[in-house]
This record gives C-alpha cells, sequence and structure tokens, in this order.
C-alpha cells in the first residue's frame, strides 16, 4: 500500500518556533507546570486539542469574503442553513458561537431539577450544562468500553439495556431527551455504530422519548461506519452521515471540529415549539437566530467545511493520522487506548509510570515532559481534570491518567508527526527518571485549566 498523503497542498504558511530545553523550561515555570498556561509561541507541535484549531481550505477563505454581515436575513446564514438541512434533514436551524451555548440553550429548556440525562458519555461540558439544571447526566457506555485496550470497533457504543433499566427506574417522565456522542471524546474519540444509534431509537420510539445527538465528530464516526460496520462498507460517508442525523429528532455541533471551522456551532431539531423556545433564548444571550453570535463571513466558511468535511479523501488521510501516531507511540512502547480515536491518540500515562501514583498526577508529568523534550501541546485527561479533593485534602484518582494528543485537522504534515514519534521515543527511554507534581494552588472548579503546580522532588509515592 502507498503512503496515505495529505489530500490538500499548503497555499499559506504559518511560522512555528524551535525553543531549546532551558527556554522551555523556563515557560513552562512560569506557567505554573500547567500547559494551558503556555504562549503557543513556546509551543512547537501543538496537540492541545482539534478544536478550532485547524486549517480553512481555499473555498473557505473565498466564502469569508463572501460574508453577508447583515443583522437579520444574511445571504450566509441562508447558505449555512440550506447546508445543515440537507446534511441533517432537521427543519430549525439556529446558529450559535460554539457547542456548549448550543448545550446552554437545548438543556435549559428541556431539562429540570431532578431529571436524567442519559447519554453514551457525555462531553465535559454537555455534563456541566445538565448539572446546571441540577439534572443528572448519566454515562450509559457499554462496560466492555471501560477496559482503555479493549480492541472493540464501536467502543462508543451505548449500553441498550441500561437504557432500558434507567428508563424503568426513573420514569420516561423524568428523562427530558436521550442523546449520544458521536464520536465519544472521553472515551477516546471511539465511534458509535449505526446499529447502535438504530437501537436507541428504537427505545425511544417505544418511550417516546426524543433523541438528540452531540454531533462534534460526525464526519469522523461516518468514516468509522464505512470501514468497520457489517453492510456498511460501500456507502458514501455523507449518505451515513445523513443516516445518523434522520435517526435522531436534534442535534447540537460544535462546527470547531466536524465544521471545519476556527468558531461556531449549532443546535438543529424538528420540534417547532421547542425551536421556538430556544430561538427566544438564542435572541436573549447569543444573537439574533439570524447570526447566533457568529459574523457572517464565519456562517459561510462554515457552510463550505460541512461540504468539505464529509469527502472520504479527507476522512482517510485524517483517521490514519491518528492511527499512525498510535503506532508511533506503540513503537515507543507507549501504552495508549486501544484502538486509536479519529482525532486523537490517547497515551496511557499510568501504564507508562506506574512509579508515579495517581494523586502525583502522571499524565500531567508525562505532558510536561513531552513539552520539556520536544515543544509538543497535549492535554492530561487523568486526576488533575477528573480527581476530586476528598475531604482530608488528598486526591480522589480518576479511572485513568491519559495524556491526549488532538490533531487540529489539515494542520500538520507527516513529517510533524514523525517529529511527535521521535519525542515520544526519547521521553519513553527515560519514563523511570519521570517525577511526579503537586498542586501549589487550585481554583474551586475546573481546576485543571488554570490549577499552579510544581515538580516533586521524587516520584511522590
Ligand atoms: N461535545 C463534544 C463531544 C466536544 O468534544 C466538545 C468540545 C463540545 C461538545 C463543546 O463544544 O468547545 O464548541 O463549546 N471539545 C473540545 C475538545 C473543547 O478539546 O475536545 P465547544
Amino acid at each position: 500500500m502507498r503512503t496515505v498523503i495529505e489530500p490538500f497542498k499548503v497555499k499559506v504558511v504559518e511560522p512555528i518556533r524551535a525553543t531549546t530545553r532551558e527556554q522551555r523550561r523556563a515557560a513552562l515555570e512560569a506557567a505554573g507546570w500547567n500547559l494551558f498556561g503556555l504562549d503557543s509561541q513556546d509551543v512547537l507541535v501543538d496537540l492541545l486539542t482539534d478544536s478550532g484549531t485547524g486549517a480553512m481550505s481555499s473555498e473557505q477563505w473565498a466564502a469569508l469574503m463572501r460574508g453577508d454581515e447583515a443583522y437579520a436575513g444574511s445571504a450566509s446564514f441562508h447558505r449555512f442553513e440550506s447546508v445543515v438541512r440537507e446534511l441533517t434533514g432537521f427543519e430549525h436551524v439556529i446558529p450559535t458561537h460554539q457547542g456548549r451555548a448550543a448545550e446552554r440553550i437545548l438543556f435549559g429548556e428541556l431539562a429540570r431539577p431532578g431529571d436524567v440525562v442519559p447519554n453514551n458519555r457525555h462531553f465535559d461540558t454537555t455534563r456541566a450544562n445538565v448539572e446546571y439544571q441540577q439534572a443528572e447526566a448519566r454515562d450509559l457506555i457499554r462496560p466492555e468500553a471501560r477496559d482503555l485496550t479493549a480492541e472493540l470497533p464501536f467502543k462508543g457504543d451505548m449500553d441498550v439495556d441500561a437504557l432500558e433499566a434507567t428508563i424503568a427506574e426513573v420514569g420516561r417522565d423524568r428523562i427530558p431527551c436521550v442523546t449520544i456522542t458521536v464520536t465519544d471524546n472521553s472515551g477516546g474519540g471511539q465511534p458509535v455504530s449505526l446499529a447502535n444509534v438504530r437501537a436507541v431509537r428504537q427505545v425511544c420510539d417505544h418511550h417516546r422519548l426524543p433523541l438528540f445527538l452531540d454531533a462534534a465528530r460526525f464526519a469522523e464516526n461516518a468514516w468509522f461506519i464505512t470501514r468497520r460496520e457489517d453492510g456498511q462498507q460501500d456507502r458514501d460517508p455523507r449518505e451515513v452521515a445523513r443516516e445518523l442525523f434522520r435517526l435522531a429528532d436534534g442535534c447540537w455541533i460544535s462546527l470547531k471540529k466536524d465544521g471545519l471551522g476556527n468558531i461556531g456551532g449549532v443546535l438543529a431539531l424538528d420540534d417547532p415549539e421547542l425551536a421556538e423556545r430556544c430561538r427566544a433564548m438564542l435572541i436573549l444571550t447569543e444573537g439574533f437566530p439570524t447570526y447566533g453570535g457568529l459574523a457572517g463571513r464565519d456562517l459561510d466558511a462554515l457552510a463550505q467545511g460541512l461540504i468539505e468535511v464529509t469527502d472520504p479523501a479527507y476522512l482517510g488521510y485524517r483517521v490514519r493520522t491518528a492511527e499512525y501516531l498510535a503506532e508511533l507511540a506503540w513503537d515507543a512502547g507507549i501504552p495508549t487506548v486501544r484502538p486509536p480515536g479519529g482525532h486523537a491518540v490517547y497515551l496511557d500515562a499510568r501504564g507508562l509510570l506506574p512509579h508515579i501514583p495517581p494523586h502525583a498526577y502522571p499524565g500531567q508529568a508525562l505532558a510536561c515532559e513531552l513539552y520539556l523534550t520536544g515543544g509538543v501541546r497535549g492535554v492530561e485527561i487523568g486526576t488533575l481534570m477528573f480527581g476530586r479533593t476528598r475531604a482530608d485534602g488528598t486526591d480522589e484518582p480518576a479511572p485513568y491518567d491519559l495524556v491526549r494528543l488532538a490533531l487540529p485537522r489539515r494542520t500538520y504534515t507527516q513529517s510533524h508527526v514523525d517529529y511527535v514519534g521521535e519525542v515520544l521515543a526519547e521521553v519513553a527511554t527515560r519514563a523511570e527518571q519521570l517525577r511526579g507534581l503537586e498542586i501549589v494552588s487550585q481554583p474551586a472548579m475546573l481546576r485543571h485549566f488554570t490549577a499552579r503546580l510544581r515538580p516533586l522532588a521524587d516520584a511522590g509515592g
């Protein structure tokens, strides 16, 4: 087989700056050993997130120039609306400035205190928006998916029996909607099968419950379906994506991912009465319904991005990049979540650094060392992000300590990925020398964004 090449050529370049280990150490020190505190100028290959960090195509840049900035009735909105309708089939298209704004509006209208919202696995902002309504965000991921290394083709699937059991336990009146995240970001970018969405739909029909998709990475999910699901092999990913959407009553999408945009989101649904209420909230907090917190030019570029993202050449390259990076990690002896996801590789820091206990943040130790060694920035997803502080001041460990290396879309080339592989290999040879960290100061909520840490003199055992 030939190399899967980037299916584009480069028209605009942005320099990235190499630094020395000493410079990086000073930058990290100043940032309180928190990679969110770094200046992007001090990062060489930035794999912090795939959200809003991608490169736009020449057609998207042309669309920016076409942007109609009218407050009401903008032509850019109509282009956006027609692409979203064509893709999702939903009648009501409500633009928002990003995914979590759509979540806040939707759950603000649907969820009441004491309700339960089932999901295969909530992304953090989704969970926070459900909990903000004093409702419970319940994850119903299939139990086999809790094993980081279980090689399952659709590790994002919802446990349908657990959904039935939840409905029987709490009663349908306390369930405002059922939700599915495609792909399951918190679980490692794992796809959901078409068969699973169909099965969930049947349960929803039986209990007359609406189904909403969190479709941030719908195109990557559709691509995995065409690669891995029986009977789906010859299908066009866009056709599969359409079918996925049509199984639901509505969706929200962070368009900073598979919208191929730098900013944007959308809420799309069929129920006219709910759409009316959501639009009222939109006007209150985001903007008039034909722009919803976005510039006309953003809407135009997103409409174009939503057309490009289901191109099989793009998706084949995209998913291969993550797989290729995972192979480099395995070659270096670094365990990862398996199989690799569509948008990122999740390194198992606890597996690589068994001498650093969870309360000394092995994920953060690995993420910091990747930065110090090669200027590569990832993000800890583990005890720093999710661990709760017990009454005695010690940390309750998170179930895993991972480092996510997320791939911005169409931004880096294969040699950047090779370089990251070299950095991984170098760090792996020194794994036993890595030390833990301790927190110096932290805010009351979402501590991983702003906490300040310092390295320990030992592993932290
Ligand atoms: N849903 C999923 C599955 C996501 O991954 C994200 C964002 C959101 C909703 C919220 O969208 O950022 O546009 O408000 N994920 C980013 C990440 C932040 O880095 O994975 P948003």
